[in-house]
């Protein structure tokens, strides 16, 4: 059994990959190449959002937006302490503070009722995380801002895309969205690779050009930029995965609502999906009181498993001197208890019996 099965997908679309590798092979366009724009253009019109920009990464996705919104020295950026790094680190990397606020015990996703108290006339932008591919809570963050200048909102949907809130699509949830292709991702390339989202035109041009060392014309350095393109190949593979795409997200609904009886039924304490939302369930998490004891007897039984994120940013050796003045309890007692089980669009009804027996086994300490 595989966490995450690449492999069975790659023989499903292998001849249309084939296919999208030749073109780029033939035509030699590997940076900025057709399928570049061919696929920003499908990304585009899957999210609804005006813009769709193609970047190296998710890492990079998050830095070219806040850069783009002139997040520098001084200035604090919102965010939640339970997620992987790269949130967090884009900030600090701009010289600004991240300011991080807990977390809702059973989404693990920001608890936006604790924001407003944290908003400071330094506050430049808010970046929640849509943990685990369930979107935060978008619509009540917007409002605080709406309150608050209209401090702009970067989704950190680096595990979400594919998924929505109130019927609209993740990464077109606020003012600008962000997601990331790394290859375990519910749409993935076979390198790094990510994609920025937007309907304001001024951010948007400012992370095309941002994107490629603040260039507006050739050898024109406007603003100070990186390297951060996709490559051509890199969105080859995206694409020859699109056409399957909307049935593995209704795959990974259909697993993640099995995965979700079978755990109410054996009385495992499991993240919480709301019902205004669709999970794209990046990763199947589970609460366990006894993770330790858990991992052992899931390791025994051939079934592969993973801790995400074992410890909060704010705890983080390099993180702590930000978080003096962050209170973070929730944070904290979730990551020594969360527990993600297989997951992809491939995962069997078999395998899925499997798991739940080995962890009915230990329902007594759960
Ligand atoms: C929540 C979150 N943010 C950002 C990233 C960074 O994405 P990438 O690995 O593509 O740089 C990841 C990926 O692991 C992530 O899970």
């Amino acid at each position: 059994m595989d966490f995450i099965d690449l492999k069975t997908q790659q023989e499903a679309i292998k001849p249309e990959l084939d296919r999208r590798i030749a073109a780029v092979l033939a035509h030699g366009k590997y940076i900025m190449g057709p399928e570049v724009q061919e696929l920003e253009q499908e990304l585009q019109s899957y999210t609804e959002a005006k813009h769709c920009i193609t970047v190296a990464s998710g890492t990079e996705a998050l830095l070219i937006s806040l850069m783009a919104l002139g997040i520098g020295p001084g200035d604090e950026v919102i965010t939640t302490p339970f997620s992987f790094v790269a949130t967090a680190e884009v900030i600090v990397l701009l010289g600004a503070k991240p300011v991080f606020v807990d977390i809702e015990p059973d989404t693990c996703n920001i608890d936006a009722n604790l924001i407003e108290a944290r908003i400071t006339p330094k506050t430049k932008a808010i970046m929640p995380v849509s943990l685990y591919g369930q979107p935060a809570d978008m619509d009540a963050i917007n409002t605080i801002v709406a309150r608050h200048d209209n401090i702009p909102v970067i989704e950190d949907a680096a595990q979400s895309f594919g998924a929505t809130y109130k019927s609209k699509k993740s990464c077109n949830l606020s003012t600008i969205g962000c997601t990331s292709f790394f290859p375990s991702k519910p749409l993935g390339c076979y390198g790094d690779g990510g994609a920025i989202f937007t309907n304001d035109d001024v951010i948007a041009q400012a992370c095309k050009e941002i994107r490629v060392h603040g260039q507006s014309q050739r050898y024109v350095h406007t603003r100070i930029g990186v390297g951060g393109r996709m490559d051509t190949l890199q969105c080859a593979v995206v694409l020859a995965k699109l056409d399957r795409f909307d049935w593995e997200v209704q795959q990974r609904g259909v697993i993640g609502a099995r995965y979700n009886q079978q755990m109410d039924e054996a009385g495992i304490n499991r993240v919480q999906q709301r019902s205004d939302r669709t999970s794209v369930f990046g990763q199947y998490t589970i609460f366990s009181e006894d993770r330790e004891n858990m991992l052992a007897v899931l390791n025994e039984a051939d079934i592969p498993t993973a801790v995400h994120y074992p410890v909060p940013l704010n705890e983080q050796p390099a993180y702590k001197q930000f978080s003096e003045t962050d209170n973070t309890p929730v944070a904290q007692e979730v990551s020594q208890k969360v527990l993600s089980l297989p997951m992809h669009p491939s995962l069997t009804e078999i395998d899925q019996e499997k798991i739940i027996s080995a962890l009915a086994s230990l329902t007594t300490l759960v």
